[in-house]
């Protein structure tokens, strides 16, 4: 008899449900067309899903003519909301809380005269967020090299990208704490991401088999698959239930489950059945 286990914390983060919710609200109520600026999270089967409830992708502010815009959980830079507005689109924000958590604390700092630093990955579209709510003169800190190339000032104002890992702004704030006579470091990092590695951690430990479900184009969903990997090599990453293959549950006595952060209740609960159905037949 198969036991299928599911990690501690595992699938949608409070900011990704919030988001769905909205849009499916506005697919319901809002007049016109309503469209999500990019794909609402990364997963191909929700954003289908949401198509088939009236919730389109625009790929860019100007080709969304009418109607309502979502802004997506990890935020935007100002400047689109307002071309958004002067378009005379109605601008729904699902920009998650956490995220404009980190928007405040960077203007605040930059208000209070230090120089921001945004420890993340530079290009990321959280982080762009995050410079376009500090202003000109933020800086991108990805790894510790990065430092050699700022001129630091004397007064130096730290926030972080939800996703980081808390070892990263330690060790970047270790280094300036040795070059800044002042150092305020604001911790934005989101407990979600830290909370479904350690979970999927602990389970991959003890299974005989691990799925991890979530996009196959979401990092977290991949950093999750990696992590199970390392401590149960019958790791499966699927999108789909589609995609589960009874050989793999072959002579296994613990199957264990988890999710990335963009992925639905619904979708952990249809592959616990449809592996539940697998292991009973075979
Ligand atoms: Fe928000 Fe954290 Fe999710 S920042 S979108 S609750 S991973």
């Amino acid at each position: 008899m198969v036991e299928i286990e599911i990690a501690a914390h595992a699938g949608a983060c409070y900011g990704v449900e919030r988001a769905l919710a909205m849009a499916r609200a506005a697919a319901r109520d809002a007049e016109g067309p309503v469209r999500t600026l990019g794909p609402l999270i990364h997963n191909p089967l929700v954003v289908d899903e949401l198509a088939r409830e009236g919730v389109s992708v625009a790929q860019s502010v100007s080709t969304a003519d009418a109607g309502t815009l979502i802004l997506r959980t990890h935020g935007v830079v100002p400047r689109l909301v307002e071309q958004a507005r002067a378009q005379g689109l109605h601008v729904l924000d699902a920009t998650c809380p956490y995220v404009k958590r980190a928007h405040a604390a960077a203007r605040r700092l930059v208000r209070q005269g230090f120089q921001l630093l945004v420890v993340g990955e530079a290009g990321h579209p959280e982080v762009e967020g995050i410079l376009g709510a500090a202003g000109d003169g933020a800086r991108v800190v990805s790894r510790l090299a990065d430092l050699d190339g700022i001129d630091l000032a004397e007064r130096i104002g730290v926030v972080v990208q939800t996703t980081q890992t808390i070892e990263r702004l330690q060790q970047i704030t270790d280094a300036l704490l040795a070059r800044a006579r002042e150092v305020c470091v604001v911790n934005t990092i989101c407990a979600a991401t830290t909370d479904r590695q350690r979970a999927a951690r602990a389970l991959a430990e003890r299974e005989d088999v691990m799925i991890v479900i979530g996009g196959k184009n979401s990092g977290n969903t991949r950093r999750l698959a990696e992590i199970s990997a390392a401590s149960c090599p019958k790791t499966h990453h699927i999108e789909d239930v589609a995609e589960l293959e009874s050989s793999w549950f072959y002579g296994a006595r613990l199957v264990g489950i988890t999710a990335g952060a963009s992925t639905p209740a619904a979708h952990i609960d249809r592959a616990v059945a449809v592996i539940g159905g697998m292991c009973d037949s075979a």
